[in-house]
């Protein structure tokens, strides 16, 4: 039997007291690719957000990596966090210092603290990302695709069961969407990690199809309905 890590019943999305999503109705299960479709607006970041703990449920019930997001304390939101990983589309590395450091500091804020381990799983997430001799890295000294892979190491840290990725290759070309795109796919089928993206790049959604979750007139589609 499949495991689900994302299930989630007549949900509403609200922001700043407007309805956003009505009647949300969705689960994912472990390892699955499913992106997040819809036009500028329409909800696709405000589920994401609602998902990773940042918009509290107010209505309906959520199920996420074995957390009760209704009326969630926020106090467990940072554990909710440590059980999923988040990638944005503007990378957000901590500037001053390189790519080793970044990645240590996530742990060292998660609670980790034997030195050989945190140096056994930055180098275990570099590795998945291809980015192995590259720790000693500045930000700035990388490209967009290079600092992306940052981003999805840093995501991968405390080993999720889920990835949340808001619009990974918005800022990257096409030749470097098509690199992230087969990595996130490569996680999700390798390490079993679910992975929800949302993007509105078709040429990406038509070169890898999979299932497709879209927000459209306040409400999400599945393709996967029946
Ligand atoms: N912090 C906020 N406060 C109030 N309204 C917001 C906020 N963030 C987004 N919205 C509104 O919520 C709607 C959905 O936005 P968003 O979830 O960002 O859509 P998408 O990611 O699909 O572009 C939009 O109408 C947007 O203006
Ligand atoms: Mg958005």
């Amino acid at each position: 039997m499949s495991e689900t890590v994302v299930s989630i019943h007549n949900a509403k999305i609200y922001q700043g007291g407007s309805l956003i999503l009505d009647d949300v109705n969705f689960s994912v299960n472990k390892g699955e690719f499913v992106y997040l479709v819809g036009k500028t607006g329409t909800g696709k970041s405000s589920l994401l957000k609602t998902l990773y703990g940042e918009l509290p449920l107010t209505e309906g019930s959520a199920s996420v990596v074995g957390f009760n997001l209704r009326d969630m304390d926020w106090k467990k939101v940072p554990f909710l966090r440590r059980n999923l990983g988040v990638v944005f589309q503007d990378f957000q590395l901590l500037t001053d210092r390189n790519v080793h450091e970044n990645l240590r500091f996530v742990l060292k804020a998660t609670g980790w603290q034997d030195e050989k381990l945190i140096e056994e799983k930055i180098n275990d997430v570099l590795d998945k990302v291809g980015l192995k001799s590259k720790g000693f890295k500045m930000p700035f000294e990388m490209s967009g695709g290079e600092q992306q892979r940052v981003d999805i190491a840093r995501a991968l840290l405390n080993s999720p069961k889920l990835i949340l990725a808001d619009e990974p290759t918005g800022n990257l070309d096409p030749e470097t969407s098509d690199e992230i795109m087969q990595l996130l796919i490569q996680i999700a089928r390798d390490y079993g990690t679910a992975v929800i993206m949302a993007t509105h790049d078709f040429i990406v959604i038509n070169r890898y199809p999979s299932r497709i979750l879209k927000t459209e007139k306040g409400k999400v589609m599945d393709s996967a309905a029946v």
